[in-house]
């Protein structure tokens, strides 16, 4: 079984592409994934976070990263914990 904490993140998730990701995450993925949002911004990440508990108040709602302030830290991040 593995110790990783999410399943998947998505990174860049404040961003138009994101969103959308996120978005079909919410509707159409099993509700027991354990995935979490991940960018530059932790209140985007916030108001993300909130947008998606209203689009299905009965999903557990993603846990939110605040992990990188640039590309180099996000590849270093992915490595560590994808
Ligand atoms: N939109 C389209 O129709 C479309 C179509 C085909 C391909 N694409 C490609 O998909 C990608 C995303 O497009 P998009 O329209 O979704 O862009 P976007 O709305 O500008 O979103 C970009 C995302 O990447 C993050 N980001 C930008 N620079 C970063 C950096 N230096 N380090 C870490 N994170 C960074 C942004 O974070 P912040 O929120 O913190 O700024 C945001 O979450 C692009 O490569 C684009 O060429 C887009």
């Amino acid at each position: 079984m593995s110790s990783r904490p999410y399943e998947l993140v998505v990174f860049g998730a404040t961003g138009f592409t994101g969103k959308y990701t996120c978005e079909h995450i919410v509707s159409q993925l099993p509700t027991n994934l354990k995935w979490a949002v991940a960018g530059r911004s932790e209140g985007k990440l916030q108001s993300l976070v909130e947008e998606l508990k209203s689009l299905n108040p009965d999903r557990v709602a993603p846990g939110s990263l605040y992990t990188f302030t640039d590309y180099h830290d996000t590849a270093a991040y992915a490595r560590q914990k994808s």
